[in-house]
């Protein structure tokens, strides 16, 4: 495993404060592209080798979706998928109401990607809530903590087919709040100045001892996994948009992780993208994220996320996000 964690150089960069660049280097073979996909600009961007075989097609179908509409055909800054699960209404509620609120922030959309409920009544819930909201993107895989990683497969694809569109895409877990203000502007300071290489780079958090923590899990759970770093952590990451269809594409090719964090660092890879790591961004241990968020000040606002461990620290988090934006 360690020679395995020599294939990638830790390139660390000082592009503008606090952002470091982890770029993965495996050697592609070959440029081929045998996905479904008939855009041309998308058929150069996966490279395959030899001996890629599709092992893993996302085969679901579709029980709950928006109309295909929803992203409509303007330029749109953020695509949010939320991995929630069927019970946890309060917490899409939550979401809408806040950071994810289309009528505060029109650039941005926000859907929520479940699997199936064993029980007819709950599916049927869903299809009133999607009814209302028009967010609810669900499949016919069984929803639970084990299918994380479909479950993110299942974003990543409906962004590719209904809101490529917009630039970036978020993939979020339903306790985390953005400050969505903070996060716009952040967009616009990579478009002016970095729009080329966002185009090949997503971000998150990094943390350099998931690798050996999953490892013993999958020590004292005898599971039959290979796990394989780098890998940024679950929570909340971002990805351009472009490449977002790519990880999706991405997927038909490598066997699915238990580990849905994992999993993608392996498409990263694959991919040889740039991960951007933005630690500093985060509130990441949810025991004193609110007390973190409520030292903020207009002049030290700039953080994108924060884990929740209460629907309550949520709100009064996100809160005090709103109110450092009024303060411009
Ligand atoms: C993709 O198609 C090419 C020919 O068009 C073929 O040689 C190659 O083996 C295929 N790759 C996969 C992964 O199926
Ligand atoms: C939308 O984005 C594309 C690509 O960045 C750009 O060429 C186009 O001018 C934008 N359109 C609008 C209406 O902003
Ligand atoms: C979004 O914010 C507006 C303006 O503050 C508010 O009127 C509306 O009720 C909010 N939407 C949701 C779904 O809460
Ligand atoms: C999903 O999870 C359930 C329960 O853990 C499992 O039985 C099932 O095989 C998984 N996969 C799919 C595609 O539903």
């Amino acid at each position: 495993m360690l020679k395995k964690n020599k294939i990638f150089n830790l390139i660390i960069l000082t592009l503008f404060a606090n952002l470091i660049f982890i770029f993965f280097a495996s050697k592609p073979q070959l440029l081929a592209d045998n996905g479904t996909n008939k855009n041309s600009d998308d058929q150069k961007q996966i490279l395959l080798s030899k001996k890629d075989q599709i092992i893993n097609p996302h085969n679901y179908k579709y029980i709950v979706k928006p109309s295909n509409k929803i992203c409509g055909s303007g330029n749109l800054s953020l695509i949010a998928f939320v991995t929630t699960s069927i019970k946890k209404f309060q917490e899409r509620q939550l979401i809408r109401q806040t950071w994810a609120n289309q009528t505060l922030f029109p650039s941005i959309r926000t859907v929520f990607i479940l699997g199936k409920s064993k029980y007819y009544k709950i599916n049927n819930d869903l299809v009133k809530e999607n009814a209302i909201y028009q967010d609810i993107v669900q499949e016919d895989f069984i929803d639970s903590y084990t299918n994380l990683t479909i479950k993110t497969i299942a974003g990543f694809k409906w962004v590719s087919k209904y809101c490529s569109n917009a630039r970036y895409t978020l993939k979020i877990d339903d306790n985390v709040v953005v400050n969505t203000p903070e996060l716009l502007k952040f967009f616009d300071r990579m478009e002016k100045n970095h729009k080329q290489f966002t185009k090949h780079s997503y971000f998150g958090y990094y943390d350099p001892e998931s690798l050996a923590d999953r490892k013993k899990i999958v020590l004292s759970k005898n599971l039959k996994e290979k796990i394989q770093g780098p890998f940024h952590l679950s929570p909340a990451y971002l990805v351009s948009t472009d490449l977002s269809k790519r990880f999706y594409k991405m997927s038909f090719y490598v066997k699915p992780s238990i580990f849905e964090d994992v999993y993608v660092g392996m498409l990263a890879q694959k991919l040889r993208t740039n991960f951007i790591m933005l630690n500093k961004r985060y509130f990441h241990n949810w025991d004193n994220s609110l007390q973190q968020a409520m030292k903020l000040t207009k002049k030290n606002k700039r953080y994108y996320f924060a884990l929740c461990k209460s629907t309550q620290d949520f709100k009064a988090i996100w809160n005090k996000f709103e109110s450092l934006s009024l303060l411009n």
